[in-house]
């Protein structure tokens, strides 16, 4: 399974921040918000990640990840020329995704919680069609939300309805067969201007290929939306991190836990990073004894 990272966008509800920097680099407490994403994709022991930008932002991210060797995976990039919706990421990587299955997580999204990777492990294993997640919020009218039965049987999808059918939001993780490339070429722009993921997950549903897994409530799917819900998202890592002396997305760590590089080659990013409290941690993994 490949896996994509959509971290384009122009950012316009950071601005002035995002004027001059992609909104995904920004940091959440210690680290760069894609590095939530990546460690998402990392832990569903998806190895080869297509990271998307805006052309003028690509050469950043080239910079901070270069092309995976430190974390024993492999990085592409591509330039997205407009934000011209979520779903123009499967034409874009027509080529990079070729006969595989995909996941999409979009570089400004937060997961954290137990159990993640046998939720992976179960998508993985049942073969074709599409899974989504549901997560309930507050406020569902602002995300696509998904309805569905006692038997998470999907009802209804629909793109920030203003009167929603439940209070299930979708978050930005997607699995799907690769049929989604056709169906990316299919659809229409909708009334934004934006060719939606909505709509491809429509595609699945009309299909009966769509799937739905609910995050309950001990997890946490994170808003980056605001500056105060940014700070909000710092707060929480941080909160979890001093508490438990585990970092949440230490892309590095998880690699090295996955047997994707060596202890070895974990020193080496430590090395270069030990003036920081990040650095630190990379290095006291490697102390004898560690068991987390
Ligand atoms: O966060 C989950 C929500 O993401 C879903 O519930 C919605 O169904 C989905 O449409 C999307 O909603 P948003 O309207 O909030 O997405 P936004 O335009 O903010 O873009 C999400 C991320 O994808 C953001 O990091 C920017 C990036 N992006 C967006 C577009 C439209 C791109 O890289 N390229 C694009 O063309």
């Amino acid at each position: 399974m490949k896996g994509i990272i959509l971290a384009g966008g122009r950012g316009t509800r950071l601005y002035p921040t995002t004027i001059s920097v992609s909104k995904q680099l920004l940091p959440i407490y210690d680290k760069p918000m894609i590095y939530y994403p990546i460690s998402i994709l990392l832990l569903a022991q998806i190895k080869d990640i297509l990271i998307i930008s805006s052309p003028e932002d690509i050469e950043m991210y080239k910079k901070l990840l270069k092309d995976g060797a430190d974390l024993g995976i492999h990085f592409t990039y591509k330039v997205q020329d407009k934000p011209n919706g979520l779903a123009e990421a499967f034409i874009l990587g027509e080529e990079f995704i070729g006969q595989d299955d995909v996941c999409l997580i979009l570089g400004d999204n937060v997961f954290y919680g137990q159990g993640l990777t046998d939720i992976f492990k179960r998508i993985k294993h049942h073969q074709g069609g599409a899974t989504i997640f549901g997560y309930q919020v507050n406020n569902p009218e602002d995300f696509g939300v998904v309805e569905f039965d006692e038997n998470y049987n999907v009802l209804s999808l629909e793109e920030k309805p203003k009167i929603p059918k439940s209070k299930y939001a979708v978050p930005g993780l997607y699995f799907y067969d690769n049929k989604v490339i056709e169906f990316a070429k299919k659809i229409k722009p909708s009334s934004r201007g934006e060719l939606e993921i909505t709509a491809i997950n429509n595609e699945y549903l009309k299909r009966g290929e769509l799937k739905v897994e609910v995050l309950g409530r001990g997890f946490a799917w994170l808003d980056t939306g605001s500056p105060s819900n940014m700070l909000k998202a710092g707060m929480f890592v941080e909160t979890i991190q001093s508490r438990q002396g585990l970092y949440i997305a230490c892309i590095e760590e998880i690699a090295w836990r996955q047997g994707y590089i060596t202890s070895e080659e974990l020193r080496k990013t430590g090395e270069k990073l030990k003036h920081t409290e990040y650095g630190r941690y990379i290095l006291d993994l490697l102390k004898d004894g560690d068991s987390k």
